[in-house]
């Protein structure tokens, strides 16, 4: 009801964007209304908060014919969340939420069995691997309910990173990874510089509970804006403790998993340096305040417990407003973490140079990539360069091994991150609205978060043939129909 009377405004309006934006408004004022009505407060609810942290269980692999093999299936499971009442039903791999972690080396060669017990088409895309296209779970390769597969690849030299998995079937990404399906993946190097620090690894999810404690649907504002649940798992828990020693120097890889949330993240009381990005170690450490994690996004910290004396001892989510249509934005600080001290330690020592990033040359191909909003169009309202996604659309053509440089500029209300499949990129220069900043490090990402009325401007080069999708990771967006395909040719 309320959607459609705003879809008439926006029609109504639609010369005027400022008369939209104030219909919009004032639409959305209801339905922030109707979105609370069908979502309980998270105090309501009696989900648990301020256990240990849960260590992530990690996937038994069998080496046989000079590659490890495991077994991933995807399914049901209830899980006893809420004190005394009926279990919570998700969809999980190998009964656990987050899935099993994978963790190799470069050089490894993967051979996973995947069965599908869901009741709809999935596919287990491998985010952020430098993989063969046909491996890596694109939806044109849907895996039917009751189906198997096999996915193989190896993990080339410098693959070195902090990865994930998840589902990428049409139409039901975002559904399928809200309901619990998505796991990490981590590839060390043989000559890693950090190898000497502790290391801490939290998956940053986004539950959403009706009055029955099941996991909800998407709202009509989830659709929009991109859900947002009343809790922010770490390793399927809510709000968790970690121990940190006074002094000690701990590697942290943290994944955003969330469908939409863009987290930014800070530990006003400890030193932090990020070291890494989403494809692995930076040139150097850089000292940071905070840390933007767009969903999709991962990152490597070297944090150092201080338990400075008046400031919060955990990991916050700082306020951040993403131009929602519908929701309210993040106004408060999220507490995501608890940082408990324990007993003073020696501080490691952090390499003053962790590796050698090379820039990527000149392109031979210069593409713009524009995100748009059509809020009067409910069939078609994320688009990429005016288009919805298209299965048998073939919106780029590429070359194995030539660069690429994409502009993307995005013209639309809300944050939309980039992502792009297949390799990593590296940001060169992004454009606030004002003027172009040449980017300050060298950094390999698979996910950008690109602001309204801003531009990114990356580069990168695809080392293997095949169809590579590019789309906005708020995952409601990607299965609105905002991505593409890149067909990468020999
Ligand atoms: Cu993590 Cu195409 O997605
Ligand atoms: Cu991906
Ligand atoms: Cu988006």
């Amino acid at each position: 009801m309320q959607r459609r009377r705003l879809m008439q405004w926006g029609a109504a309006l639609a010369l005027s964007p400022w008369l939209v934006r104030s219909a919009q408004a004032s639409a959305a004022h209801a339905m922030q209304a109707d979105a609370a009505a069908d979502m309980p407060q998270a105090a309501a609810l009696g989900l648990p908060r301020g256990g240990e942290l849960p260590e992530l269980v990690s996937l038994p692999l069998e080496l046989k014919d000079g590659a490890l093999n495991g077994c991933l299936a995807a399914a049901p499971l209830n899980l006893p969340l809420l004190p005394g009442g009926k279990a919570t039903t998700f969809w999980a791999y190998n009964d656990s939420v987050p899935g099993p972690a994978i963790a190799l080396r470069e050089g490894d060669n993967l051979r996973i069995r995947f069965d599908n017990h869901l009741p709809q088409p999935t596919t287990v895309h491998w985010h952020g691997l430098p993989i063969p296209a046909d491996q890596d779970g694109n939806p044109h390769d849907a895996v039917a309910p009751g189906a198997s597969r096999e996915y193989r690849f190896d993990l080339p030299k410098g693959s070195a990173g902090t990865y994930w998995y998840h589902p990428h079937p049409h139409g039901h990404t975002a559904e399928q990874v809200y309901r619990g399906l998505a796991g990490v993946f981590v590839v060390r190097s043989l000559d890693d510089p950090l190898a000497h620090l502790p290391e801490r690894w939290l998956v940053l999810s986004d539950l959403k509970l009706d009055a029955q404690g099941q996991i909800a649907g998407n709202s009509d504002a989830d659709k929009m804006d991109g859900r947002e649940g009343q809790f922010v798992l770490v390793n399927g828990a809510w709000q968790p403790k970690l121990t940190l020693g006074v002094g000690e120097r701990q590697r942290w890889r943290i994944w955003n998993a969330t469908s939409a949330r863009v987290l930014k993240l800070a530990l006003p009381a400890h030193e932090v340096w990020l070291v890494g990005t989403d494809g692995g170690l930076i040139e150097k450490p850089r000292r940071i305040d905070y840390l933007l994690l767009p969903p999709g996004a991962r990152a490597e910290l070297a944090v150092t417990g201080r338990f400075a004396a008046g400031k919060p001892a955990g990991l916050l989510a700082l306020p951040y407003a993403r131009g929602k249509m519908m929701g309210p934005e993040q106004d408060a600080s999220l507490p995501i973490l608890d940082i408990a001290p324990s007993a003073a330690l020696k501080t490691a020592a952090l390499p003053a140079r962790l590796r050698k990033i090379a820039p990527l040359g000149k392109p031979a191909a210069r593409r713009l990539v524009v995100f748009s909003e059509d809020m009067a169009n409910p069939a078609a309202m994320f688009l990429i360069n005016g288009k919805t996604f298209d299965m048998d659309r073939m919106d780029f053509i590429g070359r194995v091994g030539a660069v690429e440089e994409w502009e993307i500029d995005n013209r639309a209300d809300m944050d939309h991150p980039f992502h792009l499949h297949g390799t990593q990129f590296q940001v060169t220069a992004r454009h606030d609205g004002k003027g172009w900043k040449q980017e300050p490090y060298l950094a390999w990402r698979d996910v950008v978060n690109v602001p309204p009325e801003q531009k990114v401007r990356l580069r990168f080069r695809q080392d293997l043939p095949g169809p590579r999708m590019f789309h906005c990771h708020i995952l409601e967006h990607e299965d609105a129909g905002m991505m593409g395909t890149l067909d990468v040719r020999a």
